[in-house]
């Protein structure tokens, strides 16, 4: 961080999507879930931390009943590439028979995710899809159906709306691009 004690938004080059963008796009996708899954009494899966954001925007432009739960994971050191992590947190509900709609706030190689998918569908759900709000898909190296789909984003690495680096920046309304001075401190 650049400002110890001055606002986070002085560390941020450029604004790439705003807050109101966002919002009215959260919106969006929360409408068309509500739609798609009436009478599903749907369950909403998240990975902490990163998620929490959207989870919480999004979840309170749903208008149908439906349940939350959220996982935590951490990566096998050595192994970044794989995919495989070990979770450390799991879900409290059973997911057998539930329809299942998992969160992500961001999908790059998709590695992560889709090691995660495959451990939710052996619980056999009744039906298991993708919510994403940022997607880099010429970075994706497993395919990855993705029923719901906020934005595509450049190859850069951004910021804010839950994304972190080194832990901070979750708390910025928007999703920026990081100075140079801030990266990688
Ligand atoms: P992957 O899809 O398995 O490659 O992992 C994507 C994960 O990398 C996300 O869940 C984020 O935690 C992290 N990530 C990828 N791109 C960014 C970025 O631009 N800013 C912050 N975190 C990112
Ligand atoms: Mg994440």
């Amino acid at each position: 961080m650049l400002n110890a004690d001055g606002s986070i938004a002085d560390d941020i080059e450029q604004v790439i999507i705003s807050a109101d963008k966002i919002q009215a796009r959260v919106a969006e996708l929360g409408a068309a879930i509500s739609r798609d899954y009436a009478d599903k009494d749907p369950l909403l899966v998240g990975v902490l931390s990163g998620v929490v954001v959207f989870m919480a925007d999004l979840l309170r432009q749903i208008t149908i009943p439906m349940a939350v739960d959220f996982m935590a994971i951490s990566q096998y050191a050595g192994s970044p590439s794989s995919g495989t992590v070990r979770i450390t947190k799991d879900l409290d509900h059973s997911i057998t028979g539930r329809h299942v709609l998992f969160i992500e706030d961001i999908i790059d190689t998709g590695l992560t995710l889709s090691y995660l998918l495959r451990n939710l569908r052996t619980r056999q759900p009744a039906s298991l899809n993708v919510c994403v709000l940022l997607d880099r898909p010429y970075r994706r190296l497993i395919d990855i159906p993705l029923a719901y789909k906020g934005f595509e984003l450049p190859d850069t690495f951004v910021v804010g709306y839950g994304l972190d680096a080194g832990g901070h920046y979750r708390n910025l309304p928007f999703i920026g691009l990081l100075k140079d001075q801030a990266r990688g401190r």
